[in-house]
């Protein structure tokens, strides 16, 4: 398969890897146009701690042209920009794959031709430094379709290609229902870590548990205007049980923070606030995160 990902932040260079390491996959890398040099080589670092260095091919425009898939592993604030960079270089027998968090980071899917699939996925990874990534924690991924038709035989042959590169995958005929959950956990673990600075395991302390219900009742009075049914019980455990899972690891939003970096917090509490103003509804818990780690980013 021939597969161009866009983005060589820790999840783009996580799938680039995977993929490439597929003899039959011819697989290039669309880096953004904030990196000045490009090396030869890239490093990765795997789940088993084994370092090494791999020679990475740079997509060119026929790339693109001959792209069975474009995976775009882009920050949700550059989505749109690199969409529209890239739309007019992509096959229209293409199928693209957006792989970022939150929600609304895209909506003018009337402007693309290709099928539209979203990329979840709950491996850790982070840059240790540019051009190499470290393979932190091992996760689940879900692919399902957002937007045009895809045949059996496409959807099957990514499926595969995708799961065999990184397992485990899932293909999923409800992905809406897996994005809201995603964007829900990623709601209150990232601004709260990020704000107080701690690991993502510290959020089961108790002095956020009121905070967490709250945040949790806001984000399910708002799902529900998308048609998403969350159980407030179910909904905490799936949070609390990933904040358990990656107890060390520190959140992307915190990370984000830490390293002076733009925030994905408006696709994220933000993404929570403009249905709710929509629907002219309040949530105040969403609102506030909103506008604490927004402050946080203008002292950076
Ligand atoms: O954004 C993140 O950091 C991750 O999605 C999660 C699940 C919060 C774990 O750190």
């Amino acid at each position: 398969m021939n597969i161009a990902v866009i983005g060589q932040g820790a999840i783009g260079l996580l799938w680039y890897h995977h993929l490439s390491q597929a003899t039959n996959n011819l697989v290039s890398l669309h880096c953004s146009s904030s990196v000045t040099s490009v090396p030869k080589n890239y490093e990765f670092t795997d789940i088993n701690q084994k370092y090494a260095q791999f020679s990475l091919n740079i997509a060119t425009d026929n790339a693109f042209t001959s792209a069975d898939v474009v995976l775009l592993c882009v920050k949700s604030y550059q989505v749109n920009a690199a969409i529209f960079a890239l739309k007019n270089k992509i096959s229209t027998k293409a199928k693209i794959i957006f792989c970022h968090n939150g929600l609304g980071a895209f909506n003018d899917f009337s402007a693309l031709e290709q099928p539209c699939l979203a990329l979840l996925t709950t491996h850790g990874c982070k840059i240790n430094q540019p051009f190499h990534a470290q393979h932190t924690g091992l996760g689940h991924s879900d692919l399902g379709l957002i937007n045009g038709n895809i045949s059996n035989a496409d959807r099957n042959n990514i499926t595969s290609t995708f799961m065999s590169a990184l397992p485990t995958l899932t293909y999923s005929d409800n992905i809406k229902e897996k994005q809201w959950l995603k964007l829900a956990i990623n709601c209150v673990i990232n601004p709260i870590t990020a704000l107080e600075n701690i690991d993502n395991g510290q959020l089961l302390n108790d002095k956020f548990q009121a905070q967490v219900t709250a945040l949790i009742l806001e984000i399910i009075a708002i799902a529900a205007f998308e048609n998403i049914e969350f159980n407030f019980n179910e909904l905490r455990e799936k949070i609390m049980t990933v904040a358990q899972s990656t107890a060390q690891n520190c959140s992307s939003m915190r990370s984000d923070i830490l390293n002076k970096r733009k925030t994905e917090i408006d696709y994220i509490n933000g993404y929570i606030v403009k249905v709710a103003n929509r629907m002219n509804l309040s949530v105040p818990e969403n609102e506030k995160l909103l506008r604490e780690i927004k402050a946080l980013e203008v002292q950076q």
